[in-house]
């Protein structure tokens, strides 16, 4: 493991985050990696503009609100290193990433480069692009320490491929794929390149230019603890000429003729005219919460709680399956002769949240493996060792 010790948050810093975290007071989270627990910054947010519309009317709340609305755009777009026209709003990671991955184009012949540990929405998509459009679907092997084998990228590339679409930190554990490392290869060979950043975007540093993805998709209630139903994608001016989006409307495009419209020039050719305002404004106080913090600096201190959970659960006998040189805060268990979903009951009796990753949300990795299903127990920088100390020591007394 990689993690600069020096910018772990200290135990008055993560105190301090827990006090404006409500959630803190009722539950002991270890269910990140769903949706988080958001912060008073953007309960308060997103109550505000909910507040608003009732009082004053929807539209008229949104007109109210139209700079501090634009401001999310230009907060997302420092926070992963992209320019505000760049992003496009999405109710959720996989409407994000969907509306750039069709957006693409393919013919029949083409290629898509992929990963074993792809999540289950986007093989989904690359099954149905291969119906639709005669694909192929090229899984690359991982290498030894179960990451995406960058020579056998590099091998697998060539004139034929249409995309090198992977997940960068995958649902079902702590691998973090090497996603600067493939948009080398990617960019090398000029194939786009997009990245499914749900599970990493807010754990972990991710800068677009440094990865060079053409395409990233996000939602907000996980890492970034924001508001379910929010997120975003990123298209980088270079790829949007190319991606032309298959259901516009009369917000991601104008109609200026009788039969003709012209799509906008930017990322918002993706976007519908109708969103949920409030979980919006939540979103960019999620990113402007965690850049108050640090990204490098909750990234050290994911890292770390996580490498701590992983070696107490070794202490009581439950082995780790997450794979990879370099983890993040997810960390999933099988635990030897128990069920994971009643693990996960009898858990949620003693107030402690942990969730349950299923093979058919990673079924390739999970085929290759023999994956049963897995206990999830992800971390955020607002974990502590002494809800550690209680997981564990409620696994212990659930074992018998
Ligand atoms: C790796 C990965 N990608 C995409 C998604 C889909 O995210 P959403 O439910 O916000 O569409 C998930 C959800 O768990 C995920 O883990």
């Amino acid at each position: 493991m990689n993690i600069d010790t020096s910018k772990i948050l200290t135990d008055d810093e993560v105190a301090a985050q827990r006090a404006m975290t409500p959630g803190t007071h009722f539950v002991t989270h270890f269910n990140h990696a769903g949706s988080s627990l958001p912060p008073q910054p953007v309960i308060d947010a997103q109550n505000a503009h909910l507040d608003l519309e009732a009082r004053i009317g929807g539209y008229e709340a949104a007109a109210a609100a139209a700079d501090q609305e634009d401001a999310v755009y230009a907060s997302i777009a420092s926070f992963i290193g992209a320019t505000p026209g760049e992003i496009a709003r999405a109710e959720h990671a996989t409407v994000a990433w969907c509306s750039g991955f069709w957006a693409l184009p393919m013919e029949k012949g083409q290629r898509i480069l992929t990963a074993e540990a792809e999540y289950a929405a986007n093989a989904v998509s690359y099954i149905r692009a291969k119906e639709r459009f005669g694909i192929s679907i090229d899984v690359i092997a991982s290498d030894d320490a179960g990451q995406l084998d960058l020579d056998a990228l590099d091998a697998a590339m060539g004139t034929d491929v249409a995309l090198v679409s992977i997940t960068h930190v995958p649902t079902n554990g702590g691998l973090i794929n090497p996603a600067v490392e493939v948009g080398k290869i990617a960019n090398a060979a000029g194939v786009p390149y997009l990245l499914d950043a749900c599970q990493s975007v807010g754990q972990l540093s991710v800068d677009v230019n440094e990865i060079g993805c053409d395409m990233l998709s996000v939602t907000g209630r996980k890492y970034l603890r924001g508001p379910r139903g929010s997120g975003f994608l990123y298209a980088s001016e270079k790829i949007l000429p190319q991606l032309n989006t298959d259901h516009p409307d009369h917000h991601s495009a104008h109609w200026v003729e009788s039969e003709r419209y012209e799509l906008l020039p930017n990322a918002r050719r993706f976007e519908y005219w109708e969103y949920n305002h409030a979980a919006w404004i939540g979103l960019g106080a999620a990113v402007d919460h965690a850049a108050s913090i640090g990204i490098d600096r909750i990234e050290a201190t994911v890292q770390t709680r996580a490498e701590e959970l992983r070696d107490a659960l070794r202490g009581i006998g439950i082995t780790p399956m997450d794979l990879g040189d370099n983890r993040s805060g997810i960390v999933t268990s099988s635990i030897p002769g128990m069920d994971p979903a009643e693990v996960k009951k009898a858990l949620g009796e003693q107030k402690i949240n942990a969730s349950v990753t299923a093979p058919d949300s990673t079924l390739w990795d999970a085929l290759k493996r023999d994956l049963p299903p897995l206990l999830r127990t992800s971390v955020h920088y607002t974990t502590t060792s002494e809800e550690i100390d209680q997981l564990i020591d409620a696994l212990t007394t659930i074992r018998g």
